[in-house]
């Protein structure tokens, strides 16, 4: 199966991938890994396993529309087959979703549908909840919503603070995104 691997920061999610294919857990090929920041480690990540990188700047471009149609035709010319969302952090506009429908997936680290958008394991601190975890979703217009795919839930103790709470979601993350594909790929 191949597939595109988008995002916008560190890349821990496209490494867990990148690892999982490589220790054959996860039948699939990167083809592409799409960043819309040019200084992102991501692009190293991408760049020390041999993956191919597309990064764009969307000031660069008049709109959504415009870069996503550019986007598109890199996608085509490589055959991907699903586009795999991991920390990219922007809307999908109607060009990726009309080209790739019901083949977009996103992971997001809340149990949805609480807690969209940004900062949702600081929203869900704030909030004090008991309960916290991760959700693999397809992808539709809104932000983080979309038919849910899979979730992993933990429980808060007392003494967890913000980083040990982002340490065991990433820990979490890391395991069910490549399982969760391997069975939607299989
Ligand atoms: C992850 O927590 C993911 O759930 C969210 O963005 C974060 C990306 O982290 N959508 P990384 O770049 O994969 O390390």
């Amino acid at each position: 199966t191949k597939i595109a691997l988008f995002a916008s920061g560190n890349g821990s999610n496209v490494q867990a991938i990148i690892d999982a294919i490589e220790q054959k857990k996860l039948n699939a090929a990167v083809e592409l890994v799409v960043c819309d920041k040019p200084n992102a480690f991501v692009i190293e990540r991408a760049k020390n396993a041999g993956i191919d990188v597309f990064s764009f700047q969307a000031k660069s471009f008049s709109s959504k529309e415009e870069y996503e149609k550019i986007i598109c035709e890199k996608l085509e010319e490589k055959g991907i087959e699903w586009i795999i969302l991991a920390g990219y952090m922007r809307l999908i506009g109607k060009v990726l979703l009309s080209a790739y429908e019901k083949k977009i997936i996103n992971i997001h680290p809340s149990l949805l549908p609480a807690f969209p958008g940004k900062d949702a394991v600081g929203q869900a601190v704030e909030y004090g909840v008991k309960v916290m975890g991760v959700t693999i979703h397809y992808v539709d217009e809104g932000m983080d919503t979309g038919p849910i795919i899979a979730q992993e839930s933990f429980a808060v103790s007392e003494e967890m603070d913000k980083v040990q709470i982002e340490k065991q979601i990433h820990s979490i993350e890391h395991k069910l995104y490549p399982s969760t594909l391997q069975q939607l790929f299989t």
